[in-house]
């Protein structure tokens, strides 16, 4: 006998039919509420609303469990790399050897672009956000395979694993250009003997003389930073790209948007917001002990980036991971007097302490070292969000095609509680006060 839930409404009941799923989440399947009682649900940021069945990634906030296609974020970051993991999260297994070499095989004949696009960057302002150009980017690249977005998820379906390796490739050749232009250098190709993070960073550092050799820790360092990043349910972004692929919209559109909606502070701009919070507290001399007190008061403008998560009431399982990487790193670039790093490991042991952050279960997210990592490999601050986008890339992907293939999938489209003015009547200029 499947679980059901009652609902009484006025002196009426309803059954309502409940989906269990793999983990033993529960919920209320209200598809057909409305036609039964007239009611809808309101759910103000969607905090106890699902919009989905979904088989790529599971999180437990509590526990704080966090599961690629099963596999615990743990054991793919001891064991695994992006690369590998992108294949997963894409495709729902882990490669075999020979899938394995195909893909990025694929990678690496994906990774130039269209010489006519490189021209598009000429027309940015040199200080343009690189959030901004990634989006235009990545809509552009489908006008030059309109073969694979055509917006007909049918069609578009039919070369979803080339799409894919296409767009997780160039993905990274779009952000070094990026970075390129925006200081007037020229463009770095990539290279076919170059794995993917090292190649990403030949294509950002390296120079028309000199080529740019990541030390081992530093392209490890990288390879973490982008799989913890891989997927992580429906996030904002991740949901932002259901929504826009739900229209029929092609791979191409949709990651766009979702680079879009990454793009907020309260999302992926955090980790650029951590560096900034810190520098803010440093310029004022103060330790973070001021910086804390205007927090707790709720002050929106001194939130504490890089903490807090609607679904982490636990620590980020990644911060953990990526804060160890950071060390390792640091140590090997014998990074040691960064007044930074002083403060954030001084906010982080007073926040873990503290009631006020205590109580609201607020611990330090992925975001709030990922920053520093980025910053101690030596990349800008304005391209930290373009590397959690390069990261998300494959769960956005896989997200899409989700939604492309669904037999039932239907248009997004939310309903409302309508409290504005109640039908008034016209009134002639003249009559206006
Ligand atoms: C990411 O969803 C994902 O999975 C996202 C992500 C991913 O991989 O895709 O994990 C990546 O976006 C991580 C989050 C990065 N953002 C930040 O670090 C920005 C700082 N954090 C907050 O803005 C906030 O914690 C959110 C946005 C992350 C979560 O916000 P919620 O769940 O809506 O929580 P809330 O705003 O309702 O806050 C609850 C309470 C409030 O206080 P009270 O009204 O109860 O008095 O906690 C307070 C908030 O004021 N609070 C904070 C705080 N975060 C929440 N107070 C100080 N500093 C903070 N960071």
């Amino acid at each position: 006998m499947s679980p059901t839930a009652l609902l009484k409404l006025d002196d009426k009941e309803f059954t309502l039919p409940v989906i269990v799923g793999t983990e033993s989440e529960k919920a209320i399947d209200v598809r057909g509420l409305r036609d039964k009682t007239g009611f809808i649900t309101f759910d103000d940021g969607y905090g106890n609303t699902g919009s989905c069945l979904s088989n790529i990634t599971f999180i437990d906030g509590d526990q704080g469990i966090l599961r690629y296609r099963g596999y615990p974020i743990e054991q793919l970051a001891e064991n695994s790399n992006f690369v590998e993991t992108a294949y997963l999260v894409i495709n729902g297994e882990l490669p075999t050897l020979a899938q394995r070499k195909q893909f990025s095989a694929m990678l690496t004949e994906n990774a130039p672009i269209h010489s006519a696009m490189e021209h598009f960057f000429e027309g940015f302002p040199r200080d343009a956000h690189p959030m901004a150009i990634l989006s235009s980017m990545l809509n552009s690249l489908g006008c030059y395979h309109p073969h694979l977005a055509s917006n007909d998820h049918a069609r578009d379906l039919e070369n979803y694993y080339q799409t894919a390796a296409l767009i997780i490739s160039k993905v990274r050749t779009l952000a070094a250009c990026t970075y390129r232009a925006s200081r007037g250098l020229p463009f770095i190709y990539p290279r076919r003997d170059l794995p993917y993070c090292e190649n990403f960073l030949h294509m950002m550092f390296s120079t028309q003389y000199e080529p740019y050799m990541a030390i081992p820790e530093v392209s490890a360092a990288l390879n973490l930073f982008l799989l913890l990043h891989a997927d992580h349910e429906q996030n904002c972004s991740t949901s932002t790209v259901r929504m826009v692929a739900s229209s029929g919209a092609n791979l191409f559109s949709s990651v766009s948007a979702g680079v879009s909606a990454l793009w907020g502070p309260l999302h992926g701009g955090a980790n650029m917001a951590v560096i900034e919070m810190l520098k803010s507290i440093h310029a004022e001399g103060d330790d973070g002990t001021k910086f804390i007190e205007a927090a707790k008061a709720g002050r929106a403008d001194k939130r504490l980036m890089g903490f807090g998560h609607r679904v982490y009431k636990n620590y980020d399982p990644r911060a953990k991971i990526i804060k160890k990487s950071f060390e390792t790193a640091l140590a090997k670039l014998k990074i040691t007097d960064d007044p930074l790093l002083d403060i954030a490991m001084r906010l982080e042991q007073a926040a873990l302490k503290d009631d006020y952050f205590v109580s609201r279960r607020l611990y330090p997210n992925v975001d709030f070292y990922s920053g520093l990592i980025m910053r101690a490999l030596g990349i800008p601050e304005n391209m930290f969000t373009v590397m959690f986008a390069i990261g998300r890339m494959p769960g956005w992907i896989a997200n899409w095609k989700e939604t492309a293939v669904n037999p039932k999938g239907r248009i997004y489209r939310p309903r409302q509680v309508y409290t504005g003015a109640v039908q008034r009547n016209f009134v002639p200029m003249n009559e206006r006060k």
